[in-house]
């Protein structure tokens, strides 16, 4: 099959290239699309055959459920099942953080075909940002799911040329939206009797959550005390106290399910800032080749093949944004390692070392 990108760089490259996704959706076609998380790879998410599609492109286990993006708030009750106790709380979440990165799962409508959450009572859902994800989800005016457009187990897109590496020759069509803003895929969270668990750290903070949490309890005239916020941050799986003193790193312990699948094909090491690296190699020393990715300034310590630094000035938001695209430039450069630092792990920098602990897993 061939795969066409069009770009949406004027208005009327964009209502083209819109036109042109949703024909290919009503076909129950899948479609790369960008969300302002990572790319996408859209198909309808009502269509059963739609999401065979997906997973067939993807290579994706039917045993791993989509996420579907609505087009608008007013189907999110046509889609989920919002209990009593949770409505006061999801309402905050979306008031706050809808369109945008925050994915949320709560319990399903039967309009979702099963294939989608595979097989799951539950659902997640979110809005997305993005002005060409927006213009195309409105313009098609039904939900579409869409996972991260990469091949399972590899690392999620964060432009279009990514998508095609990934997915060229599987889909028909690609829609060029520039890099993604965010780069690290969206938050996601378990609403279940009012409570919040995090299942995805991402670019809306367990920092964030709490300011939601804590604004809730004052608009119902009560002051949470440090018990409760202490209680909030711990499903989280982040310390209350360590943020309150400003710690540098916030994770409680360290997420105990690897996702061992989620990674560069290179063996990735993650060490601490300043460890000297020191591998041995032996007779073949001058045969290896090493990468770096480092946080905020070039290693001196050892001599790398390659370097990236994620942000200069130690800017999370900035190292976020542009991971994935190192870590695929460095995956592309025929190492026999890529040696990762750490980053502080508080604010956006707890879903970076999520991904690079991922990333890392594979190997170990
Ligand atoms: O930013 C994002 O969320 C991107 C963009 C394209 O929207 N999408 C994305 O989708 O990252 P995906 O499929 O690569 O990751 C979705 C994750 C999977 O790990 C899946 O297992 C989980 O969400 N998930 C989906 N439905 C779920 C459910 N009902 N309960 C628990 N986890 C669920
Ligand atoms: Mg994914």
């Amino acid at each position: 099959m061939e795969t066409r990108i069009l770009n949406t760089n004027n208005p009327r490259r964009l209502s083209e290239a819109m036109k042109a996704a949703a024909g290919q959706l009503a076909d129950g076609q899948c479609v790369g699309l960008p969300t302002a998380t990572v790319y996408g790879l859209a198909g309808d998410a009502l269509r059963p055959d739609a999401a065979t599609q997906i997973f067939e492109a993807k290579e994706r286990p039917f045993f791993d459920p989509l996420i579907v993006h609505l087009p608008s708030r007013d189907w999110l009750n046509r889609v989920t099942r919002i209990p009593e106790e949770s409505r006061a709380m999801v309402e905050a979440l979306i008031a706050k953080f809808w369109p945008g990165p925050l994915t949320l799962v709560l319990p399903r409508q039967a309009i979702v075909p099963d294939i989608v959450t595979a097989g799951l009572e539950t659902v997640a859902v979110r809005m997305s940002a993005h002005p060409v994800f927006r213009a195309v989800v409105e313009h098609y005016g039904q939900p579409l799911a869409a996972p991260s457009a990469n091949r399972f187990g590899h690392i999620s897109p964060t432009a279009a040329d990514h998508v095609m590496s990934e997915l060229g020759g599987r889909i028909p069509l690609i829609i060029d939206g520039g890099p993604t803003q965010h780069g690290v895929e969206s938050t996601i969270v378990k609403v279940d009797a009012g409570e919040l668990s995090l299942l995805r750290a991402g670019p809306i903070t367990p920092e964030d959550l709490g300011g939601v949490f804590q604004a809730l309890c004052q608009s119902h005239g009560h002051q949470p005390s440090d018990a409760e916020m202490e209680a909030f941050y711990e499903r989280l799986g982040v310390s209350f106290a360590a943020i309150s003193r400003g710690e540098e790193n916030v994770t409680m312990v360290a997420p105990g399910q690897m996702e061992s699948h989620y990674a560069p094909r290179t063996p990735l090491r993650l060490i601490e800032p300043g460890v000297q690296v020191e591998i041995y190699h032996g007779e073949e020393e001058a045969s290896v080749r090493l990468g770096s990715l480092a946080f905020r300034r070039p290693s001196t310590a050892a001599h790398f093949a390659c370097e990236e630094i994620l942000s200069p000035t130690g800017d999370l938001r900035e190292a976020a944004a542009s991971l994935f695209a190192k870590m695929r430039r460095l995956d592309e450069a025929r190492l026999d390692m890529i040696i990762a630092e750490q980053v502080p792990e508080h604010g956006l920098g707890i879903a970076i070392m999520d991904r690079l602990r991922k990333a890392a897993a594979h190997h170990v």
